[in-house]
């Protein structure tokens, strides 16, 4: 059942837990993070950048595909397909193509733009039915080949941007995406305190979520957060698993044709399915379907 973020993270933010945002780069991905949710009767968030979309054929082909499996896999907990940091324009892409909710990031133009385009598109984005996540103060590191130095969001920016209307607000805490380096300082949980007071009990997104130890996470879910995105741990799940196949020398195995697509990407395949599960367990979305 496709819907969007809107009443999800509500009733995550009331119930204290978070709902994983998990990216998709394909159909082994999105199998994986569709049943991994089904069997944990949780909701779930699929989600592409604007690369990943460019890579598996454009928006409509992810919309198709991801709508496609919701009703061959036979899924019944609420999925949302949406847009990871999208810019203006693939934001208006993702409406038409039939996503259900957008992320329109705005962090790297000056914070007027970001006012203006963010609330354009909260009206284009409600007009339709779906749900719109905004951020200020961009998340650190590099996503997709855009690379941006961590900030820390200013509370009163935050305020402003959340009376625009939006449904979730991402907010730089010294997150960053990809690998966080050895001598990473942690969250700064005392500014997400703050921003949650600041904005009027608004679903905070934890970007960057591939890393950060579980006591964070789960502190940062008390403090606010209601949506935590991973890319990155998927990532390397898939890569460990498919390179010890390989290691293996099973791809080479022609007796029993370990060569064949099906098997050569299906420990990959499992180990995404794994680390969404473990992933649910942590962010306490177990069995909160049905809402
Ligand atoms: P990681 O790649 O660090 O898990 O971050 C994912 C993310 O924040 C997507 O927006």
């Amino acid at each position: 059942m496709l819907v969007n973020l809107t009443r999800m993270l509500r009733v995550a933010k009331d119930g204290h837990y978070a709902v994983g945002h998990f990216n998709t780069n394909n159909l082994e991905w999105s199998k994986a993070i569709l049943l991994a949710a089904q069997e944990l009767n949780s909701p779930v968030i699929i989600a592409t950048s604007e690369g990943a979309g460019k890579y598996m054929g454009g928006f409509y082909a992810v919309a198709q595909l991801v709508r496609a499996l919701d009703k061959d896999l036979n899924i019944t907990v609420p999925v949302c397909l949406h847009l990871d940091h999208g810019t203006y324009e693939g934001a208006k892409a993702c409406i038409a193509a039939g996503y259900t909710s957008i992320m329109y990031d705005g962090s790297h133009d000056s914070f007027e733009t970001n006012i203006a385009h963010t609330k354009e598109l909260v009206n284009l984005a409600h007009d339709n039915g779906l749900s719109i996540e905004a951020e200020v103060g961009s998340i650190g590191g590099t996503e997709d080949g855009v690379t941006a130095d961590g900030e820390i969001a200013d509370p009163k920016e935050c305020a402003q941007i959340v009376s625009l209307g939006i449904d979730c607000l991402a907010a730089g805490i010294g997150n960053i995406h990809g690998i966080y380096p050895k001598d990473w300082k942690g969250l700064h949980l005392d500014v997400l305190a703050k921003i949650n007071a600041a904005t009027n009990n608004i679903p905070l997104v934890l970007h960057g979520g591939s890393g950060i130890p579980d006591n964070q996470v789960k502190q940062a879910i008390i403090e606010g957060v209601s949506k935590v995105n991973v890319n990155t741990e998927c990532q390397l799940a898939f890569a460990e698993a498919t390179e010890k196949y390989c290691a293996e020398g099973k791809a080479h195995d022609y007796l029993n044709k370990g060569f064949d697509p099906r098997k050569l990407l299906k420990p990959g395949y499992e180990a995404i399915k794994a680390k969404v599960e473990e992933k649910i367990k942590l962010f306490g979305s177990v069995n909160k379907a049905n809402y």
